[in-house]
């Protein structure tokens, strides 16, 4: 075994859906800003009976479909999320239950909105490794029940959803690169202050909000663009590739201007770029995966294509993959 393939991909969001309109009637915002400043014009999200867990079953019950994989032979699942079902235990042992997948080792990870890329690379390490044959691993937010829907500034831009991929050992190429950064020094730009053990939930907590998301939002926008760029080049670097190999550059969707500006700065032709921000907005640790599943059923890639993944998101974490399907 030489290489970890992609075998199968999935994804779910809620049916529920936030319009830019409904917004309106929310806070103190526009649906001319939002798409101009965004490219969102509409988002999923959960109702109060879902959480990560359910969001994520969707899509792995999908991507093991799609594998042709049953839930019994995996060997591990990992769930990249920043809104698990609890602080304890993880998501993915919930989520290994309601599978049935008995023989699997379960775990979170936690990488903000890169945590897809991190799952991929730890799920190809442990393959690797000889530790596992098959693994599925999910991205999945839920980031409506940590989202202040009193502030104008963060509310517009995040919606819900899951993304999955099983993942195998090959003889045949699949994941070529995958390049892997954060900066700790910019925790406090993006992040909840609450709920974790530093700032238990407690009534003042409550009073002053800070259970829900605080963002920088043009800090994070030129970060974002710069640490995109260059992880993308050392992506397809290491991976032995030029850009023009790329058959679909499938980013992180957080924001069309950072998309435009990532694929301007790599000189890619629009129709290389795939983007679905406008209809489920910045899902986080889902968006990857979420597109990758809608390229392949939207039949944008297929077996034997070279994929482009980049991601940022909280920590500050950030990094790029080249795969080929
Ligand atoms: N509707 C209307 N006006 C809004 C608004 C909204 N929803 N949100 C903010 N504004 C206002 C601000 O108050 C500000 O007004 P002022 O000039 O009177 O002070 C003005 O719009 C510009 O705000 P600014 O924050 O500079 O806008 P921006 O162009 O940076 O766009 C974001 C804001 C959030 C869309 C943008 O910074 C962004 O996308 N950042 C990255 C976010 C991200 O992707 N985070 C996750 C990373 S994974």
């Amino acid at each position: 075994m030489k290489y970890v393939k992609i075998i199968g991909t999935g994804s779910s969001v809620p049916e529920a859906i936030l319009s830019n309109s409904d917004l309106e009637k929310m806070v103190d915002t526009s649906d001319e800003w939002i798409t101009s400043r965004t490219g969102i014009k509409e988002r999923r999200i959960a109702d109060e009976n879902t959480a990560a867990s359910d969001v994520a079953y969707g899509a792995a019950e999908k991507a093991l479909k799609a594998a042709g994989v049953s839930p019994q032979e995996l060997d591990v699942i990992i769930v990249g999320t920043i809104t698990p079902d609890f602080i304890f235990p993880s998501t993915g042992c919930v989520l290994q239950s309601r599978l049935g997948a008995k023989k699997a080792y379960a775990f979170d990870l936690m990488a903000g909105c890169s945590g897809f890329l991190y799952t991929l690379h730890v799920a190809e390490g442990i393959i690797k490794s000889g530790g596992a044959e098959k693994i599925l691993a999910i991205g999945v937010d839920v980031l409506s029940k940590v989202t202040d829907f009193e502030d104008r500034s963060t509310c517009i831009l995040f919606g819900d959803g899951a993304g999955a991929a099983v993942l195998t050992a090959s003889e045949e190429p699949g994941i070529l690169s995958s390049i892997l950064n954060s900066d700790g020094n910019h925790w406090d730009l993006l992040y909840v202050p609450a709920g974790g053990s530093r700032t238990p939930i407690d009534e003042e907590v409550l009073k002053s909000r800070e259970q829900y998301i605080k963002m920088e939002g043009n800090d994070v926008f030129k970060v974002a663009v710069k640490s995109m760029e260059s992880a993308t080049a050392d992506a397809i670097a290491k991976a032995n590739v030029s850009p023009e190999d790329i058959d679909l550059f499938v980013p992180h969707q957080a924001n069309h201007r950072i998309l435009e500006a990532v694929r301007k700065r790599l000189n890619f032709p629009e129709e290389k770029v795939f983007a679905n921000l406008d209809k489920y907005g910045n899902t986080s640790g889902a968006s990857i995966p979420l597109a990758l599943d809608e390229a392949v059923r939207q039949g944008k890639v297929k077996e034997g294509n070279l994929v482009l993944f980049a991601a940022f998101g909280a920590g500050f974490t950030w990094g790029a993959s080249v795969v080929k399907l």
